[in-house]
């Protein structure tokens, strides 16, 4: 089994839409039962809410459901819990490092950074900005998922 939590700060925009991207990348393999996909926020504020309602819209034009998604935070037994721990932006990883337990089984990255293609290491946060915001999340999001992907199925061969 492998594990994968995507991190961003209130998880109601670009964590819920990757998990809810990698969820159905995963299931399109037939690889259900062998990956659990999650996400989580730094902050507390939108705890046990629906994700933003632009981006269960932007995502549901992809094919992607993020309604059965709610919020919630991101705590240190994640850093045991998970195989993956990826943070959409530089401010969501420092976030992380400051809850990290002492000796975590997993080192948080910058998602971007370990499996994106682009120059950009960061996922913008669209969250005060027009609808062109959250169709770049959705972009940045489908190359880094699948490349994430390939390194998923290359563990599950090696287990
Ligand atoms: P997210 O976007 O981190 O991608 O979920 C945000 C959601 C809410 C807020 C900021 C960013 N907020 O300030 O409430």
């Amino acid at each position: 089994m492998i594990k994968v939590l995507f991190v961003c700060l209130g998880n109601i925009c670009r964590s819920p839409s990757a998990d809810a991207m990698l969820r159905k990348k995963v299931a399109e393999l037939g690889l259900q039962e062998r990956v659990v996909v999650d996400s989580s926020g730094t902050a507390n504020w939108h705890v046990g809410k629906q994700p933003d309602e632009r981006s269960i819209q932007h995502g549901a034009k992809r094919g992607y459901d993020l309604t059965v998604l709610r919020a919630r935070q991101a705590c240190s037994d994640d850093f045991n819990e998970f195989d993956y721990v990826l943070a959409m932006d530089a401010d969501n990883l420092k976030n992380l490092q400051a809850i990290m337990p002492a000796s975590p089984r997993t080192q948080p990255q910058l998602f971007l950074k370990a499996f994106g293609t682009s120059t950009e290491h960061e996922v913008p946060d669209p969250f005060y900005g027009g609808e062109a915001g959250f169709e770049h999340v959705l972009d940045l999001l489908e190359q880094a998922c699948d490349a994430l992907l390939v390194d998923i199925q290359q563990r599950l061969s090696l287990s």
